[in-house]
């Protein structure tokens, strides 16, 4: 305790370690990284569980405050996070999703089984209207995912026709008769979902051959075309970036990617998300930290095929995954979310920062009561997570430029064989020229110092947010919303030189003056 600062006994913190030597971080402005494309911070709603129903959508007659039938709440709490970008209707769904049952009057749409998820009745009273409502409302970009799984080229086609059309064909005139005038603006749109799996258990060479025969057809107005995306790997696996990349040379814009982390690494019994032994730290957070090699590979792969990155990488589904809450359908992949979610979001944002040059978006799975969420909701009750705050908190980096850093001195924190870096780092400049620096002290129970130095200039004061608790799972619940929230946190240079105090299990962002 004696070397930290009085600031964190104002926080209320008992700090069971002291710190030792600082980790050396030092700051290079002078150089640039790669613009952090704001949409490395989307977000991903599937027709899941909760996830869209309840969590999102109430229905404009519901008691709950809405817009157009999307909670009032919800999108308050969700503008602050300046959402840059909407992945939807799946996932899985995405592949079992036709999309003419979401649109025309919704009480005579088709009741359908969702089939991935629970096996309950989809009324699909959210349909392509109602998506275009809820990024309307957030401001947010579309990302919409077609069906290949169980579509047909015409199907999908004619989806981005009825989106997209300017003049008098009939889809078109459907969607005005529907109620929009106007096309949709469709920024991306995906040729299926881990093709890999539920989207069809193909190879990586099955899906290029169908993904060329579906983009062949995807026409749209010259001024609305979307990205295009396809359907990539996951985890260790490079094969389908490399097949991908050598294989279709016009409509791709990017590949996508699937990692989730599980605190044991095995599907049957993840981990808990709450209540879990320090073993399930660690592992979790080796298990995140993993993303980054699995991004280097599939990088150093798409690099010699793509040397100019016309080919981005997206990320589009991380996050994790735990066991399923006791008393919850276990389809519906409902879970809490503590302290130590915001630190697994924090990593991963560092990382994803460093390879900003290819990977120019990702998506959290999920953005409601569905795996890593932003929000939880019980009914007409409504709480943040922890990883919210984070998301909050690094909300300055979306579209700011890299500043490269190099970091010495960086303790391990060692457990049953497992093996971390204590400290995570990432800078970068806003574009009106304002510098953030984003640390994460990972150890769970050891504070640790960081000596920050910018070649060159001598920083006076650091100001910002500090997420952290005393507990590993502290979290919010309905009873108790704000038990784990961000605190005021600042700090003052001395003789040329500031240092940070970090209290363990945290997350700081700050503004460098
Ligand atoms: O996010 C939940 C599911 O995880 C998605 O539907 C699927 O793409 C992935 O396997």
């Amino acid at each position: 305790m004696p070397l930290l600062k009085p600031m964190l006994v104002v926080l209320g913190l008992s700090l069971n370690a002291t710190a030792f030597a600082a980790t050396h971080i030092q700051l290079d402005s002078s150089s640039q990284g790669a613009v952090i494309n704001k949409n490395i911070y989307g977000q991903f709603a599937e027709h899941l569980g909760r996830g869209i129903y309840e969590g999102l959508w109430v229905g404009p007659d519901s008691s709950i405050p809405n817009t157009k039938g999307w909670r009032n709440d919800v999108l308050g709490a969700l503008k602050a996070l300046h959402v840059p970008l909407i992945r939807w209707p799946g996932g899985c769904f995405a592949d079992e999703y036709h999309w003419r049952d979401g649109i025309g009057p919704r009480d005579k749409r088709p009741v359908k089984v969702n089939t991935n998820w629970g096996g309950v009745e989809e009324d699909n009273a959210v349909g392509t209207h109602e998506f275009f409502d809820l990024v309307e409302l957030l401001g947010a970009e579309a990302y919409v995912n077609g069906n290949l799984g169980t579509g047909t080229p015409q199907e999908m086609a004619e989806w981005l026709e009825y989106m997209t059309a300017e003049g008098k064909s009939t889809l078109a005139e459907l969607r005005r008769k529907n109620g929009r005038e106007q096309p949709f603006k469709v920024h991306y749109f995906a040729v299926g979902n881990e093709a890999w799996g539920c989207g069809g258990n193909m190879t990586p060479e099955f899906y290029t051959h169908l993904y060329k025969q579906y983009t062949t057809f995807l026409k749209t107005p010259t001024h609305n075309t979307p990205k295009w995306i396809a359907s990539g790997g996951h985890s260790e696996d490079t094969s389908w970036a490399e097949y991908l990349t050598t294989n279709v040379k016009q409509k791709m814009d990017a590949v996508s990617f699937h990692y989730y982390t599980l605190p044991t690494g095995q599907w049957d019994v993840k981990g808990a998300a709450l209540k879990f032994p320090e073993s399930e730290w660690i592992s979790t957070m080796a298990r995140t930290l993993a993303m980054d090699g699995f991004i280097r590979n599939n990088k150093a792969v798409m690099d010699k095929l793509d040397p100019g990155k016309k080919v981005g990488f997206y990320v589009d589904e991380w996050g994790t995954w735990y066991d399923v809450e006791k008393g919850e359908n276990p389809g519906f992949l409902y879970q809490q979310n503590s302290l130590r979610d915001a630190v697994v979001a924090a990593l991963n944002f560092h990382i994803f920062h460093q390879h900003a040059d290819r990977v120019r978006m990702t998506n959290i799975a999920q953005m409601v009561n569905v795996l890593q969420a932003m929000i939880l909701t019980d009914k007409e009750k409504m709480l943040l997570t922890p990883t919210y705050h984070a998301y909050r908190m690094y909300v300055p980096f979306q579209d700011a430029t890299a500043v490269p850093l190099k970091l010495s001195g960086v303790p391990e924190y060692r457990l049953a064989g497992v093996s971390v870096p204590a400290i995570s780092a990432t800078a970068a400049r806003t574009k009106n020229g304002e510098l953030y620096l984003g640390l994460v002290n990972l150890h769970p129970t050891q504070a640790e110092s960081a000596d920050i130095h910018l070649a060159g200039i001598t920083i006076q004061h650091v100001s910002g947010q500090l997420l952290t608790a005393n507990q590993m799972d502290a979290h919010n619940t309905f009873e108790k919303p704000h038990a784990i929230e961000p605190k005021a946190f600042s700090a003052e240079g001395k003789n040329g030189r500031l240092t940070i105090e970090l209290p363990a299990k945290s997350v700081l962002v700050v503004k460098v003056q």
